[in-house]
C-alpha cells in the first residue's frame, strides 16, 4: 500500500486516483498525523512508500511538516511541490520565496539518469537534453540541496524543481505529475510506486468494493439509512453499494417532480426494487411541483422552487421513516452520492485545507436540517471511477454511462412557465432523439452518436409556428435539439451531427408527437451560451 499525506492541495485526490489507475492500493490521509500513527500504519509491513501533495499555502504560511517518522521506516518517499519543498527543508535543504511565479505549463529539462526518470520524456533538445512537458504551480523553491540530494530536474526559472537522493530512493518534482497537463505524469507516478516502492499492480475496483462496504458497515453499525434516488449515476452508484453493505437498513425516496424524462421512474423502480429488492419509496408529488411552478417565467426562480420543494418532499418523507414502523426503528442516516469534484468545488476535502470555490448543492444544508448524520461513500471518486464501480456492482451499463441530468430536470428545457402538456410533449420527443442517438453508428468508430456526445436533449420552446401536414395547416410547437461534446462540462461544442441522424429524429418527432410540426438544431458553442438554454 502507499501512503498520501494531504498538505491541502486541490489535487491531493488526483493523486490517489493516477495510483489507483496504477492498480496499487492507496490511502490519502492528513499530512498532520502523527509519528506514531504513521508507524502504527506501517506496521502490518505492506506500506512500501508515501507520497507528500502540494499545498495551496507557502511553507511560510503554514508550519505543515511531515511526521518525522517519513523519513525513518526506509522506505521510498516522493514529494510533489510544497511536499518536496517540506521534504527538503526537514532534511536540511533550503527554501525560499520566489520573486518569480511560476504558474501553468513549463518545460522541464531532466538531468542524467535517475531511476525515476529513466526514458520518461517527452522530447530531447537539440543537445539531447531529456525534456518533460509538465504543470507547474508554485511561488516558494527549493534553493540549496538537503545532504545526499542530487537536481533531477530544472528550468531556467527554477533550477532545483526536482530532486532525488538515490539511495535512500526520495524523490522530489516541483511540478504536479498528478494532473493530465503534465503528459508523463501517469508514467511517473506508475514509475515510482511500482517500480521504486516495489508495490505489485493487483488492486481492481472489485478490492473498492469489498473495503467500502467494510468501512460502511463499520460507520453504520444497525442504525438505518434513507438516500434520495435521483435515477443519475451517483446517487444510483451510492444507493447500490449502500445496499450491497446494509441491505434493509437502507431506505431509498425517489421523488417524481413531473419534469423526469421518459419512463424514468419505471426505469429505477425496475432496477432497484425489481432486481436489487432494495428499500424503496417512490413519491408522486408531480402535481405539488407543477402546482407550485404556475405562472413562474424566470429560470432562478424556477430553479429555487424546485429544489425548495424537492427538501420540503424529502423532508417529510424522512419524517415518516424517522418515526419508524413497519419493522423500521427510523433513519439516523443520511445518504448522498457526492463525489471528489463536489467536495473539491464546496472546499471539504477531508484536510479541511482547501479552499472553497464553490458551494454545492450536495453538500451543504439538508443533514442539518433533518437531524441526520452524513453518509457518503463515493466522496473520493472521480465521476470515471464512480462508473467502474457501478459497472462492477451490477448496474446496467446503459444507466451507468447516462449524459448527466440537470438536478432541476426538464423545468429548465422547457422555456418560461413550465406547463404539464409542455412537460409531455417534450418528454415524447427527447425520447426519440435519445432512442436515435443510440441507433445511429459512426462508421469510423463503431460508436454510438449517443457514447460520442456528452450530453444531448430536446427543449421545449412555448412559441406556435404554422406547418401542414396532409391537406391541413398545422399551428404547433417547435422543439430544438441540442447536442454538445466536452470534457469538463465548462466549455462545449456543438455536436456535428450526421445529418441523416437530423433528418431521421426529425421527422419521426413531427410525425409522432402531435403538437410539434417543426425542429430546429443548436449551433452554439459555451461560451457564450450555456449547455441548457435556461
Ligand atoms: P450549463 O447549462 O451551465 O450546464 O452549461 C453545465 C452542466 O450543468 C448541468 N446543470 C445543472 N445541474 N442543477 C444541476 O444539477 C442545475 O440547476 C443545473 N444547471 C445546469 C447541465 O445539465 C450541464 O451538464
Amino acid at each position: 500500500k502507499i501512503l498520501i499525506l494531504d498538505f491541502g492541495s486541490q489535487v491531493t485526490q488526483l493523486i490517489a486516483r493516477r495510483v489507483r489507475e496504477a492498480h496499487v492500493y492507496c490511502e490519502v490521509h492528513p499530512c498532520d498525523v502523527s509519528s506514531d500513527w504513521v508507524r502504527e500504519f506501517a506496521a502490518d509491513g505492506n506500506l512500501k512508500g508515501v507520497i507528500l501533495s502540494g499545498s495551496h499555502a507557502s511553507v511560510y504560511e503554514v508550519d505543515d511538516r511531515a511526521p518525522d517518522a517519513v523519513f525513518e521506516l526506509g522506505i521510498p518517499v516522493l514529494g510533489i511541490c510544497y511536499g518536496m519543498q517540506t521534504m527538503a527543508q526537514q532534511l536540511g535543504g533550503k527554501v525560499e520565496g520566489s520573486s518569480h511565479r511560476e504558474f501553468g505549463y513549463a518545460e522541464v529539462r531532466a538531468h542524467g539518469h535517475t531511476e525515476l526518470l529513466k526514458g520518461i520524456e517527452d522530447f530531447a533538445t537539440p543537445e539531447g537534453h531529456g525534456m518533460l512537458k509538465v504543470w507547474m504551480s508554485h511561488g516558494d523553491k527549493v534553493t540549496q540541496l538537503p545532504p545526499g540530494f542530487k537536481i533531477m530536474a530544472s528550468t531556467p526559472t527554477c533550477p532545483i524543481a526536482g530532486i532525488a537522493d538515490e539511495s535512500r530512493h526520495y524523490y522530489g518534482v516541483q511540478f504536479h505529475p498528478e494532473v493530465t497537463h503534465t503528459v508523463q505524469g501517469q508514467a511517473l507516478l506508475q514509475r515510482f510506486v511500482l517500480d521504486i516502492c516495489g508495490t505489485r499492480p493487483d488492486w481492481v475496483m472489485g478490492d473498492y468494493i469489498e473495503e467500502a462496504v467494510a468501512k460502511i458497515r463499520e460507520q453504520v453499525g444497525d442504525e438505518e439509512v434513507i438516500l434520495g434516488l435521483s435515477g443519475g449515476v451517483d446517487s444510483s452508484v451510492a444507493a447500490a453499494l449502500i445496499h450491497r453493505a446494509i441491505g434493509d437498513q437502507l431506505t431509498c425516496v425517489f421523488v417524481d417532480h413531473g419534469l423526469l424524462r421518459k419512463d424514468e421512474g419505471k426505469m429505477v423502480m425496475e432496477m432497484f426494487a425489481g432486481k436489487l429488492h432494495a428499500n424503496i419509496v417512490a413519491v408522486d408529488a408531480s402535481e405539488q411541483f407543477l402546482g407550485k411552478l404556475a405562472g413562474v417565467n424566470d429560470p432562478e426562480k424556477k430553479r429555487k422552487i424546485i429544489g425548495g420543494e424537492f427538501v420540503e418532499v424529502f423532508k417529510a418523507e424522512a419524517a415518516k421513516l424517522k418515526a419508524g414502523g413497519n419493522g423500521h426503528k427510523g433513519a439516523t442516516f443520511l445518504a448522498q452520492g457526492t463525489i471528489y469534484p463536489d467536495v473539491i468545488e464546496s472546499g471539504g476535502a477531508k484536510s479541511k485545507k482547501a479552499v472553497t470555490i464553490k458551494s454545492h448543492h450536495n453538500v451543504g444544508g439538508l443533514p442539518e436540517q433533518l437531524g441526520l448524520k452524513l453518509l457518503e461513500p463515493l466522496r473520493d471518486l472521480f465521476k470515471d471511477e464512480v462508473r467502474e464501480l457501478g459497472v462492477a456492482l451490477g448496474l446496467p451499463h446503459d444507466m451507468v454511462y447516462r449524459h448527466p441530468f440537470p438536478g432541476p430536470g426538464l423545468g429548465v428545457r422547457i422555456l418560461g412557465e413550465v406547463k404539464k402538456e409542455y412537460a409531455d410533449l417534450l418528454r415524447e420527443a427527447d425520447a426519440i432523439f435519445i432512442e436515435e442517438l443510440r441507433n445511429f453508428k459512426d462508421a469510423e468508430t463503431g460508436k454510438t452518436w449517443y457514447d460520442l456526445t456528452s450530453q444531448a436533449f430536446t427543449v421545449f420552446l412555448p412559441v406556435k409556428s404554422v406547418g401542414v401536414m396532409g391537406d391541413g395547416r398545422t399551428y404547433d410547437y417547435v422543439v430544438a435539439l441540442r447536442a454538445v461534446q466536452t470534457s469538463d462540462f465548462m466549455t462545449a461544442d456543438w455536436a456535428e451531427l450526421p445529418y441523416a441522424l437530423l433528418k431521421k429524429v426529425s421527422g419521426r418527432i413531427i410525425n409522432e408527437v402531435r403538437g410539434i410540426n417543426r425542429v430546429t438544431y443548436d449551433v452554439s458553442t459555451k461560451p457564450p451560451a450555456t449547455i441548457e438554454w435556461e
